[in-house]
């Protein structure tokens, strides 16, 4: 029986790793440890929940004593480590919640790993879960891959190559036992309505405007959320200690196109008019230092280890959109008067 820790399980991506890890791995102890930040919410994990093999720790990582006393009455196998601030345009009004969570929340699970390992690093395993943006903006052409230097431009983007270097500053200089990954944009169901793909299918459907940062030129590189969990799941087994790996959907769209093509499923899908839900669109100041280009080559991960996405992002983005409109109940929980304000601050102000 391994016991296996897993941060920020209750957020987009890792409550999608929890549901993976609990349902695969009956004979692993899956220790969800999280904080419920706005982005939060256990209503993500409703199924696994009565899980015998599954586990709920309400705490913030920036606390190291609870970190370590969690560590100490657990002895973790393994750590895979999602837990972070993770919105872009939160890191420009807040920078400092992204330096403690993002930095010293990762730094305070590395001492704890070192520590609880110290005799016996045998079959341990740290896995960081990063981010393409770390390696900053891409022109119109190329790809990133794992050698690509570090070039954040946010406040965001900087905290996550922050500790992406930690990660590895302790694997050289402590020989602790650590596997990096570095994804594109992650979409499908639970991923909280202040990101691009649930926020316009929220304002759609409410008759709200569709707020485009600056031309709506930025290209991302969509990955469904299902495909990333099934990347981690290989590389925490199977992946090399000590490298890194780069997760992309070799699916890229500039934001525009991709806002149009969901007004166009979002008129079918609510009976509306052709061109109904494209008049919603609305260009408002563009985001400060907004990264042009993201796009990843997911070669490595392809060759040695034999990923690659298996959901065609037509058939992804058609099941997330029903997913968000079967579940409303779920949107109208998780926008609470705290994001309400949040909502109001960012783009009532922004005009
Ligand atoms: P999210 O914002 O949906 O979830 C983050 C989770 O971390 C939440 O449950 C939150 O409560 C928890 N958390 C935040 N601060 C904490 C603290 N101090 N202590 C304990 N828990 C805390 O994020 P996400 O989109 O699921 O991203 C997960 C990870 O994947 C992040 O590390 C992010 O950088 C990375 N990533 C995300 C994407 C993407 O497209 N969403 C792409 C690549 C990498
Ligand atoms: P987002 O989902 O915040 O992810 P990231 O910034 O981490 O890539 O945004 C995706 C793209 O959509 C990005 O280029 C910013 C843009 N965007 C808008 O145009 N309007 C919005 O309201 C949001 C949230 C994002």
């Amino acid at each position: 029986m391994k016991t296996i820790l897993i941060t920020g399980g209750a957020g987009f991506i890792g409550s999608h790793v929890v549901r993976l890890f609990v349902k695969k791995y009956p004979d692993y102890k899956i220790v969800n440890l999280d904080k419920l930040t706005y982005a939060g919410n256990l209503a993500n994990l409703r199924d696994v929940e009565p899980s015998s093999n599954y586990v709920f720790e309400k705490a913030d990582i920036t606390d190291a004593e609870t970190i370590a006393s969690m560590f100490a009455r657990y002895r973790f196998d393994g750590v895979i480590h999602l837990a972070a601030e993770s919105h872009v345009d939160r890191s420009i009004s807040n920078p400092m919640e992204f330096i403690m969570t993002n930095i010293v929340g990762t730094v305070n699970l590395l001492n704890a790993a070192r520590e609880t390992w110290k005799d016996n690093r045998e079959g341990k395993r740290f896995y960081h879960i990063s981010t393409d943006e770390v390696f900053g903006s891409l022109g119109v052409e190329g790809k990133f891959v794992e050698t690509t230097p570090y070039d954040p431009r946010s406040p965001y983007s900087a905290s996550k190559a922050s500790s992406d270097h930690l990660v590895r500053a302790y694997f050289h200089t402590f020989h602790l036992p650590v596997v990096l990954s570095n994804c594109s944009n992650n979409y499908g169901p639970y991923q909280f309505p202040e990101k691009l793909i649930p926020l316009f299918i929220h304002n759609i459907r409410n008759n709200k405007p569709l707020p485009v940062y600056g031309k709506g030129e930025n290209v991302r590189d969509w990955l469904y959320v299902e495909d990333h969990a099934r990347a981690i799941d290989l590389i925490f087994h199977k992946g090399r200690v000590g490298e890194t790996y780069n997760i992309g959907g070799d699916n890229e769209w500039q934001n525009i196109s991709l806002i149009k093509k969901l007004c166009e499923i979002m008129d079918r899908k609510l009976a509306r008019p052709e061109g109904e839900s494209q008049k919603l669109i609305t260009y408002v100041k563009d985001r400060a230092g907004h990264d042009l280009r993201y796009a990843i080559d997911a070669g490595k991960i392809e060759k040695e280890l034999g990923w690659k996405p298996s959901i065609k992002f037509t058939e992804g983005f058609e099941a997330t959109v029903d997913w968000y409109l079967e579940n409303e109940e779920w949107l109208n929980n998780v926008t609470s008067g705290d994001y309400q304000k949040y909502y109001e601050e960012q783009y009532v102000k922004r005009g």
